[in-house]
């Protein structure tokens, strides 16, 4: 932490810059705004002083307000009495000058100001909305008025971040400090050039009209991912009160509709997400030591679904990525693939097809493992086999470089005995993609005991350059994340068994806040992949629970949306599940051979069976030391499997139901149902405490 004032007042001649110093990024912490209006009195008592500088120091202008005061019952300045209130009163001109980021509070405390430039490579927005509020200091009143009411709603309902030169384009800000200059000279220069314009230019002057219609389009179009939300709702109410009340009133309808959302259910899990995001990057028993690697040169080996998904995010993000398959035909069917998952991407409008043809550039196939071998690191990713990936394995460790890190995209094996087919097993870790790889931002990275501390570091930093959040998991079957969700698979499928259909419990989780059913996403990713883990493991472990209905659809040859038919049927060039009378027969007859009894469930039944039954699992491997932190769970839980992200987390959402009562629903159906609800120890040890989930200490990680 810097011994400098958060806020000081420093003199360039006529020019006072005031510099907000809080560290690492400015949010408005405890002392800043405080800090900004003494600096404004103090600058604008000096008859020396003509104008003014507002910039931050260090990496960013000002990142918004603090985030961890929400909640906490901190007191906030009254309406009138905020910093952009003392701006709007000040008799001398205040140029805010950019750089880093320009967010929330940051932006609204930029657009008290008369003028803004801003560095190009800075960023402006109002994020609020993705923590569940709303830009609460008059940001909902003043962009309307500085970029126009739809560019506003978009920005605010979006939450968006909006580069400088973007920005500049829109109005939000007067200039770009250019390429080379110093951005204090600059705005200093700016301020002294502006020193005597009256009337002061201030954004609350303006006007904003807005043709009405736009708010109730605004609406209709989010009504499908902002389901169950508020903020983005009352987002669009705040700026609509810009275009049809006077300033003041309009500050007013802000503040109402911020007062309505700061302590909400959905804003407490949505600033609990932003941080476990945070926190998950954090290895605690790992020496501070510990660095990433610089890698330049990735490779990827195996070029079907998943190979290519991750070449395709190297590429995405700028890296000249090697690939390489088995045979040719596997390459250029994969090569294939690729293009076309890209011409799909142009088709639908989210890519340009310069910048389609610069990333397709940037995969180079390569006809094998000489072609590689001055790469820094590679990424397998063949066939989910143990006896395919050890001769992949015993290879590279031959020809790549000792320096080299070697990664497996498994998804269930002991990255420990494959590690053990090369002599380099400190250089071996496991990073986990979830499919589709370009697209899901999880990255699971899976420790093997024996891998080291900059092996981690590295696979950690592979995931964030190529625009991932890194999560560490222990080398256990299944890892962290499927691990976890192994329960919900099997309880979705015995649920059938006693009753119900897969449009009734697909219903529920998308009422839960899912974008997909799980039987829908299970017919998207292929049903015999699930059925390849489940003879594994029913090889492994004779009791092992099987899913007749599950094993007799890929038995006939029913795989999915690839087959047009699995739990549900497809029509030809359509991706709409259909529910199948086939399936619904299929499942009573193999509920009478089985025995069981069919009834009716209750939504809540439903959720929470299938829920319940991962918090169990994630508790146990909890106890096994096979996670830091059930926050990390959560965040897995939200980017490798769409739980709804205003739920917290699988996790934060049981907290919210409470240990205790999770813990005896669980007890009970262990009497009910046997060995598989067996509670975890650890579930129980929370529940006799009192402990939340969220506090549960977890075994040292091994
Ligand atoms: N409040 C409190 N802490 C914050 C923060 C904030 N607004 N923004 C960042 N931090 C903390 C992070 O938790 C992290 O802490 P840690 O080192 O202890 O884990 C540290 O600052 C660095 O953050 P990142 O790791 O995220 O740094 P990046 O460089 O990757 O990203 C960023 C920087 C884009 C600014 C990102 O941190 C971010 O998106 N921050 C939140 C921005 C935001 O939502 N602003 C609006 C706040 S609400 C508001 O202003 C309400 C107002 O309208 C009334």
């Amino acid at each position: 932490m810097s011994d400098k004032p958060v806020v000081r007042l420093e003199k360039d001649g006529d020019i006072g810059v005031i510099i907000v110093n809080y560290p690492p990024v400015n949010a408005l912490g405890p002392g800043v705004a405080d800090g900004i209006i003494a600096c404004l009195n103090q600058a604008n008592g000096d008859p020396a002083i003509k104008a003014m500088v507002l910039m931050g120091d260090g990496r960013s202008f000002i990142a918004g307000a603090d985030i961890r005061g929400f909640g906490t019952g901190r007191k906030r300045a009254p309406l009138g009495e905020r910093t952009y209130d003392v701006m709007d009163r000040s008799p001398k001109p205040i140029v805010a000058a950019i750089h880093g980021f320009a967010l929330g509070g940051g932006l609204e405390n930029a657009m008290g100001c008369h003028y803004r430039i801003a560095v190009p490579s800075a960023k402006v927005g109002l994020p609020e909305v993705l923590i569940g509020i709303l830009p609460g200091g008059g940001g909902t009143q003043r962009l309307p008025r500085l970029a126009g009411p739809q560019v506003a709603l978009e920005m605010i309902v979006s939450g968006r971040h909006v580069p400088a030169p973007e920005a500049l384009k829109l109005g939000i800000i007067d200039e770009l400090v250019p390429a080379g200059a110093d951005m204090r000279e600059t705005a200093v220069k700016k301020a002294r050039a502006v020193a005597n314009i009256r009337p002061l230019p201030r954004v609350r002057d303006r006007a904003a009209h807005a043709d009405p219609g736009i708010f109730d389009a605004m609406r209709k179009s989010i009504a499908r991912r902002a389901r169950n939300q508020k903020a983005p709702y009352n987002c669009i109410l705040a700026v609509e009160a810009a275009c049809t009340l006077p300033f003041e009133d309009g500050m007013k309808r802000e503040q109402d509709l911020f007062l309505e959302l700061e302590n909400a259910d959905e804003a407490k899990a949505l600033r609990y997400a932003f941080f476990a995001e945070r926190e998950v990057a954090k290895l605690p028993d790992m020496p501070a030591s510990m660095k990433a690697a610089d890698f330049s040169k990735p490779a990827v080996i195996g070029a079907g679904t998943m190979g290519g998904g991750i070449a395709m995010s190297f590429a995405d993000f700028g890296y000249d990525v090697r690939i390489m398959d088995a045979t040719e035909e596997g390459l250029t069917r994969g090569m294939d693939r690729i293009r076309n998952n890209y011409a799909t991407s142009v088709k639908r409008g989210s890519l340009a097809q310069d910048e389609m043809d610069r990333r397709l550039a940037r995969i180079h196939p390569v006809a094998g493992y000489d072609d590689i071998a001055d790469c820094d690191v590679v990424v397998e990713a063949v066939f989910e086999r143990m006896d395919v990936k050890k001769p992949v394995f015993e290879q590279l460790d031959r020809v790549m470089n000792p320096d080299a890190f070697l990664f497996s995209n498994s998804s269930a094996l002991d990255l420990d005995d494959l590690a053990s087919v090369t002599k380099r097993p400190e250089k071996i870790a496991g990073t986990h993609f979830f499919s589709p790889a370009n697209v899901m931002k999880l990255l699971e990275v899976v420790r093997p005991p024996r891998a080291a501390p900059d092996t981690l570091a590295t696979a950690m930093a592979l995931g964030r350059r190529i625009g991932k959040i890194s999560a560490i998991a222990g080398n256990t079957d299944g890892f962290v994340a499927n691990r976890s969700r192994a329960p919900f698979n099997s309880e979705m499928v015995i649920l059938l068994e006693e009753g119900c259909l897969p449009e009734q419990v697909d219903k529920v989780m998308i009422d839960f806040g899912y974008p997909m059913g799980p039987f829908a996403v299970g017919d998207l990713a292929g049903l015999d992949i699930g059925a390849e883990g489940r003879k594994r493991r029913l090889a492994a472990n004779p009791n092992y629970r099987t899913l007749p209905i599950a094993d007799k659809l890929v038995e006939m040859g029913r795989f999915g949306q690839k087959t047009g038919a699995g739990w549900y049927r497809y029509d030809k060039s359509d991706r709409t599940p259909h529910p199948d009378p086939f399936v619904a027969d299929l499942i009573a007859q193999v509920a009478t051979q089985m025995g069981v009894r069919q009834k009716t469930f209750t939504d809540e039944e439903i959720l929470r069976r299938l829920l319940f039954s991962s918090i169990n699992e994630a508790c146990k491997i909890m106890e096994e030391g096979k996670a830091y932190r059930a926050s990390d769970i959560d965040v897995m839980w939200l980017h490798g499997f769409g739980f709804p992200r205003y739920r917290g987390g699988l996790m934060f959402w049981a907290d919210g139901i409470g240990v205790r009562d999770v813990y005896n629903q669980i007890a009970s159906w262990h009497q009910q149902y046997g060995e598989r609800w067996a509670p975890s120890a650890l579930l129980r040890q929370l529940a006799e405490s009192g402990t939340s989930f969220r506090d549960a200490k977890p075994a040292p990680f091994v």
